[in-house]
Order: structure tokens, then sequence, then C-alpha cells
């Protein structure tokens, strides 16, 4: 099977990516619905939420102190670098939409990305607007303080919590790169969340669809190639293998 995934992988001029959190976890992330995912304890689920936020801001940064601002010093590991080698060494396009908000494919080199769940870089006053690097957020977190905008509002990060929307425009790039692409790669996430798992649904009928992710998910069926192994371990070796062969 890997042989043929990789004469179809070769044979591709346009890639779209659908990643999540399993993507990230060979870098020491944890994912979010594994047996030792985040959203195992309840209190985290119920704390990282628009409506603790706004109601309950100290609970909500005690939770994305210890469990979310750490992200931001971790590397990139061998599927993120195997994605950015597709367009850097071999020159196909690829367009990244990732349910992630490390910030992990853009270390990597990945020049296209959509990051539909936000990111780690900035927060914003929900009041005023005013936009806040991250570094002042944990700032005021590590001097034991609620990040408080000078408007007096409290600071939000920019990452999508339940209950809030994606951003418009991320969503509709997100959606024109899968219906552009002849190849699909679905990796590391269990495609329980809508509405990111509808974006797999926008893809051409001609293209092909490949999932890479330790579980089965409700799309194995319709995919051409589907690989229950380490994300971080097959795309390099998948990858690899568009070496040498051909012409
Ligand atoms: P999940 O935790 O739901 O799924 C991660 C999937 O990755 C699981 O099915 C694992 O089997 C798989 N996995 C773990 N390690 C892997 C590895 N090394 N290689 C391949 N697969 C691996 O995470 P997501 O699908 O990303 O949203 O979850 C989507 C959204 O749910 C998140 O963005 C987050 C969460 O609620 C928000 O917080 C808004």
């Amino acid at each position: 099977m890997l042989a043929r995934c990789v004469e179809r992988l070769r044979a591709a001029r346009k890639i779209a990516v659908l990643t999540g959190a399993g993507i990230s976890t060979e870098s020491g992330i944890p994912d979010f619905r594994s047996p030792n995912g985040l959203w195992q304890r309840r209190e985290v689920r119920e704390s990282i939420t628009r409506s603790c936020f706004f109601h309950q801001p100290e609970r909500f940064y005690r939770y994305f102190q210890e469990l979310f601002l750490p992200w931001t010093d971790i590397e990139p590991n061998g599927a993120h670098r195997a994605l950015a080698q597709l367009e850097q060494k071999y020159g196909k396009w690829v367009a990244v939409a990732t349910q992630n908000i490390d910030g992990l494919h853009q270390a990597a080199g990945s020049s296209q990305v959509a990051e539909l769940h936000g990111h780690l870089r900035t927060a914003a006053c929900p009041d005023c607007g005013a936009v806040y690097d991250m570094a002042e957020v944990r700032q005021a977190l590590d001097q034991k303080r609620t990040p408080a905008c000078e408007c007096g509002g409290v600071i939000k990060p920019d990452v999508v919590l339940f209950g809030d929307s994606l951003d418009p425009d991320t969503w509709v790039k997100a959606q024109v790169w899968m219906q552009q692409a002849d190849l699909i790669f679905c990796i590391g996430t269990s495609l329980t969340v809508t509405p990111a798992n509808t974006l797999i649904d926008r893809r051409r009928r001609d293209s092909a669809l490949i999932i890479i992710n330790l579980e089965p998910t409700a799309w194995d069926d319709d995919a051409d190639f589907v690989f229950h192994e380490k994300a971080g371990e097959l795309l390099p070796r998948l990858v690899g293998q568009l070496d040498g062969q051909f012409f």
C-alpha cells in the first residue's frame, strides 16, 4: 500500500492537509480525546470555554497557563517537517488547515497555514479590540495577575474556545484549498469536531484521500489510503520515498 500511496503523492500537484492534535503528540503535546488526552480531565474540558472565560476568567487562565502556554516552546517533529519538505524540496503546492494552535507547521517551514482554531501568538481585548503579544499575557500570569487591558477588559487569547465562532476568512480559505486540491491528507485528527471535519466533504470527486491516524475515523471507508500509524514515523518515510526512482 505504501508504494501505491507514494506514486499517488508523486503525481499530486495540489495537496491540501487537515491536521489535528495527533500530529503534535510526538513533539510532546497531548491530544484531546486519547486515553491520556486533555479532555479526559473534566475540569479542563469545562474551563477552556468561552463561557468560563467571560464568567470565571481566573479559572480559565489557571488551566490556560498550565496546559496551553507551554506549547509556545515546543519543537516541530518529523511529520510537520515532512509536510514542509513537500513544498520546499519537492515543489508541491501544499496548503495546511490545522485545528492546532501550537504554530508547529509554520515553525517547520510550511508557508500556507490556516489556523482554524486560532493560535498562541497574540491576544485581544473583547471590549475595545486592543491587540497584545502573548508575552504580555504570560507576564501578567507569572505575576499572578489576570491579564487586563488598559480599558479595563480582560484580554482573551486569540484561540477559538467552545462557544466561539471560527474566523470567517480563515474558514473560507480552508474550504477553497480543499476544493482546489487533487490530494487530501487528514493527519492526527479524530475528525469528530465540526465544522473542521466537514472540510473533507468539500474535496473534489477525483481527489485522493489519505488518512493517517492512530485510531479509526468515520471517514476511513471513504479514503483511498488509511494508515493507523504514528504520523511522525510514517510521513517522513512516505515523503522520503519521493527521492530517486523516477525519470
Ligand atoms: P483529538 O484528540 O480528538 O484526536 C487526535 C487523534 O490523533 C486521535 O484520534 C489519535 O488517535 C490520533 N493520534 C495521536 N497521536 C498520533 C500520532 N502520533 N500519529 C497519528 N495519530 C495520532 O484531536 P483533534 O481531532 O485535533 O478544539 O480535536 C479537534 C478539536 O477538538 C481541537 O482542535 C480542540 C478540541 O476540542 C478546540 O478546543 C476548539
